[in-house]
């Protein structure tokens, strides 16, 4: 069989930055607290004229120029996102029509903070079972867009940008080793969207209730957070008789340093196993950990042989690890 093996990273992060300190001016808030919290320090915000198709082409770009691969050879492109373009069609069409490679299949994955780990997995397993040879998967989000910039529980926290990587097919034993999905519907309203949607169509009266702005009940999904990224990443060393100190590189979702932490913790993991970037960019959802990972590979920390491990938590909620021998 196959190994689908990441042969190229790339992510992009927009220009402005967005500090506690800029926060503080129009929010009741401060850096002390935000960082205490969260270990946030600044963000990145999508300019007016950027779409989340620009950011992801941008990371698509990077990762198919650091595989050496041209966009003509990908068969499938799959973005894992909660905030495209548009409701539909999926912005991996959108991100296809920018690359110029008509013909190939593209769909979204929605799975919130999870999606490009859930996209990884279709990826990998259309690989392996030997349908398609290279895949682009990419999370990008602008989460700006639908924050409520007057909650201070929620805005503070979320950020923009757009991870990207190249699979291609490969003989021999480096690639995803494996991949675990998980999801319990029963949390959806812990962190959600409302509107609009077919149960809250478009309204005057929605938009007046903020409908369409992110709700979250931060304690709850702080306590679910770290029992899942916990159990999936020990569910993901036990498939391969792997054991904590066999990890190289441990990459989270980027949620809040406390989380990261406590999951650290919990696993007994050392911190130069783990990688975090939350303090400079926050939580950019879907787009965390491929942009985790790429920031960690152009610095040539992830070395050949290397075992990495992608381990997320979202809405939904999600859950979600992929193992990789690098
Ligand atoms: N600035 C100042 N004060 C604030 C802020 C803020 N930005 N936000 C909340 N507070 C206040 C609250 O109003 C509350 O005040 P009160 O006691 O007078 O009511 C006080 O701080 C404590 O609030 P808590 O919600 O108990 O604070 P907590 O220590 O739980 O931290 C936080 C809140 C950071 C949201 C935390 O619960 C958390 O990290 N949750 C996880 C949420 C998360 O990461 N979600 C991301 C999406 S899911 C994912 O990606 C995994």
């Amino acid at each position: 069989m196959k190994k689908a093996r990441i042969v190229g990273t790339g992510s992009y992060l927009p220009e402005k930055i967005l500090t506690n300190f800029d926060l503080e001016k129009f929010l009741d808030t401060s850096d002390e607290w935000i960082v205490s919290r969260t270990g946030i320090r600044e963000r990145r915000i999508a300019a007016a004229d950027e779409n989340t198709s620009d950011l992801a082409t941008r990371a698509a770009r990077q990762a198919l120029d650091m595989a050496g691969i041209s966009p003509g050879d990908l068969d499938m492109i799959i973005v894992g996102t909660i905030t495209g373009d548009y409701p539909w069609p999926a912005t991996s069409c959108l991100v296809q029509k920018n690359l110029g490679i008509p013909g190939c299949a593209a769909f979204d994955v929605s799975a919130a903070c999870s999606g490009f780990v859930y996209a990884l997995d279709m990826a990998a397993r259309q690989i392996e079972s030997g349908a398609i040879k290279t895949v682009l998967v990419i999370g990008a989000e602008i989460l700006s867009r639908i924050l409520d910039w007057e909650d201070r529980n929620t805005c503070i926290l979320f950020g923009d940008g757009a991870g990207a990587a190249v699979l291609k097919a490969e003989d021999g034993p480096n690639g995803v080793l494996s991949s675990h999905l998980h999801a319990d519907g029963s949390f959806w309203e812990l962190l959600y969207q409302p509107g609009f949607g077919t149960r809250h169509t478009p309204s005057a009266e929605g938009m007046d209730q903020r409908l369409h702005l992110v709700r979250m009940q931060g304690n709850e999904v702080f306590k679910v957070a770290v029992r899942s990224l916990s159990d999936v990443a020990l569910e993901a060393l036990g498939a391969n008789g792997m054991a904590v100190a066999d990890i190289d590189h441990f990459i989270p979702h980027q949620a809040n340093r406390r989380i990261l932490e406590a999951t650290a913790r919990r696993l007994g993991l050392k911190d130069e196993q783990v990688v975090i970037n939350v303090d400079r960019f926050g939580n950019t959802s879907g787009a965390s950990i491929p942009i985790a990972l790429d920031e960690a590979n152009r610095a040539g920390k992830i070395k050949e042989g290397d075992v990495v491990l992608l381990d997320a938590f979202g809405g939904g909620f999600t859950w979600a690890s992929s193992l990789l021998l690098w």
